[in-house]
């Protein structure tokens, strides 16, 4: 049994938590806030075929580090997950992984949608957690261009009840603005190419798509002011429309491609202030459901290329509760707002089985993000060097007990 002394819940009062355990403990929790282990809905863990950048060993203890239990993968690896087949052989490499790591991280794993295997999704409809579309070129070559094969995704998982989650930048815009910037490119290029317009659109398409066919939406890292106009004119119409955001997002814009240069490159791209201001306030409006850390490793050296080699994509799982906890001493955010995001939400729209995994915070602790510390294989953070307060001490996953000072 594991026993927490005198631990202060989100609302303010102070309960003795006990958990079955095999492990005997008693700890005095009198410093310690007390909340669910976190959901994240978004991460790029690179099994199978990618593991040079990250493996299920390094993740899950990345993950519980920075307070989650519970992850959703993506499935644009090498093979990408877009047959019943793949997805198994998926499956038996991440088990493999988290034994060895011996962490029993809850998992889900979304699935690919390609052209070529639409056939392949009744197959494993009660194996994943929702569809994948990229409506846009990401890492990897997962994409859907064009609106016939949206239409049959949209039909096939409206009939099947799963849920379709939209990378939504725009394939056909996309490739047109590629097309006009050419000269002198940098890093900060990449804000103007993949601009406002191309995310507006590939959200219109999708919102359009769900109100012809009923599909259940969840709109990924949404990034603009623009979108979530989009997203709560939906909303507001009662469409099963659902929205995400990045902790780079939020923490992050395109004032930081002076300093990061390449580790500052992600899709959808980095936006302006007034986008972050807006996703704060959409967050206090439930336009905002829920935060993915879209925790996408790429090595130094991938990053550290000329824009145009440069994959997209930074780790995040380690340090998004850290940010959102600071966020609440600035006063952007509560800590119900946070909880709302990181558990009850995705909980709710994913309808998960509920757990009783418990993240101990120390909302007070200062710290700086010191890469040296961190489990990420990539062992970056485009946050390294910001002063953040509000921790992880202790995370229970499934009744296992893991301290970190
Ligand atoms: O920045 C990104 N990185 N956006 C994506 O859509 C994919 C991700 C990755 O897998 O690297
Ligand atoms: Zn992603």
């Amino acid at each position: 049994m594991l026993t927490f002394k005198n631990a202060l819940l989100p609302n303010g009062t102070r309960h003795t938590l006990t958990v079955a355990s095999a492990e005997d403990h008693i700890i005095d929790a009198n410093a310690l806030t007390a909340l669910p282990g976190l959901i994240d809905p978004h991460v790029h863990f690179r099994t199978p075929g990618l593991e040079h950048k990250e493996n299920w060993c390094s993740a899950a203890l990345a993950a519980i580090r920075g307070g989650y239990t519970t992850v959703f993968d993506m499935p644009n690896t090498i093979p990408p997950t877009m047959t019943a087949e793949l997805l198994a052989d998926k499956k038996r490499l991440i088990d493999s992984q988290l034994q060895q790591a011996d962490i029993p991280l809850h998992y889900q794993l979304f699935f690919g949608a390609d052209k070529n295997h639409f056939s392949e999704i009744h197959k494993v409809k009660d194996q994943v957690i929702g569809i994948k579309v990229f409506m846009g070129c990401s890492t990897g070559n997962l994409v859907i261009d064009d609106d016939e094969s949206l239409h049959a995704i949209f039909a096939i998982a409206a009939s099947l009840d799963l849920l379709v989650a939209v990378h939504a930048e725009d394939e056909q815009l996309l490739k047109a603005r590629k097309q006009q910037f050419t000269a002198n490119l940098t890093y900060a290029s990449h804000s103007h190419i993949r601009n406002t317009e191309v995310a507006v659109r590939a959200v219109e398409k999708a919102i359009a798509l769900t109100r012809i066919y009923g599909t259940k939406l969840y709109i990924l890292h949404t990034s603009t002011a623009a979108e979530l106009a989009l997203i709560h004119a939906a909303k507001q119409a009662g469409l099963p429309v659902f929205a995400e955001t990045t902790p780079h997002h939020l923490f992050l814009d395109t004032d930081n491609y002076a300093a990061l240069g390449g580790k500052a490159v992600v899709n959808p791209p980095l936006r302006t202030q007034t986008d972050r201001d807006a996703l704060f306030a959409a967050i206090r409006d439930g336009v905002i459901d829920t935060i993915g850390s879209d925790h996408a490793p790429h090595t130094i050296d991938e990053k550290s290329q000329a824009y145009g080699s440069c994959p997209s994509g930074m780790p995040g799982i380690e340090t998004t509760l850290p940010l959102l906890l600071t966020a609440c001493h600035a006063g952007l955010l509560t800590l119900t707002d946070v909880i709302r995001l990181t558990h009850d939400n995705p909980q709710k729209i994913f309808n998960l089985t509920p757990h009783e995994d418990l993240v101990f915070v120390d909302t007070h602790t200062l710290r700086s993000v010191d890469e040296l510390q961190l489990a990420t294989k990539c062992r970056w953070s485009a946050f390294a060097g910001r002063e953040l307060r509000g921790w992880p001490v202790y995370v229970v996953l499934a009744g296992k007990l893991y301290h970190f000072s």
